[in-house]
């Protein structure tokens, strides 16, 4: 897992996230969304000013944060795959896919490699079901993804 230092000036964006989004009722979700995008992750210090501001406890806060898969409680890798995990993929072999995975990067699931390469995520659905299994590397969809199609598509995106 990468070590991670918040940007100095986390207290102001986050407050300028929070004025975005001052009307909005359950907010909460899309506040989170917005820091992950301005910061890359949800940095600890950011949950009790969201909480605060939104007039939700801590946990609640925290809840939502660890709910949802797409949210990060600390930076990405320099790439990030993500391998499909629901059903249909499941049915073409996206668990042998992911062992694969988790063996050639050196990370289990949800963490970030040591060298800070590759960051190896869960996704439940990419809308790429025909073409299963379905992974997504720095964003960009593979269908009938092997182990082999990963690494080379990380090779070419290097
Ligand atoms: S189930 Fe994997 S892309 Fe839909």
């Amino acid at each position: 897992m990468t070590a991670a230092t918040p940007p100095h000036d986390l207290a102001d964006r986050i407050d300028r996230i929070l004025a975005a989004h001052a009307d909005m009722e359950g907010a909460c979700l899309s506040v989170l969304q917005a820091v992950q995008r301005e910061v890359g992750y949800v940095p600890g210090d950011a949950l009790a000013p969201i909480a605060r501001a939104l007039h939700l406890s801590h946990a609640e806060v925290y809840g939502v944060l660890t709910f949802y898969h797409d949210l990060r409680q600390t930076p990405a890798g320099r790439h990030v795959v993500r391998v499909c995990q629901a059903e249909a993929c499941q049915s073409m072999g996206a668990r042998g896919l992911t062992d694969a995975l988790v063996r050639h990067f050196g990370v289990a699931l949800g963490e970030t490699a040591a060298s800070g390469e590759v960051t190896l995520e869960a996704v439940y659905c990419l809308g790429n079901c025909a073409l299963s299994p379905a992974v997504s590397v720095d964003g960009t969809l593979l269908g009938r993804a092997t182990p082999h199609r990963v690494t080379a598509r990380l090779g070419a995106a290097t």
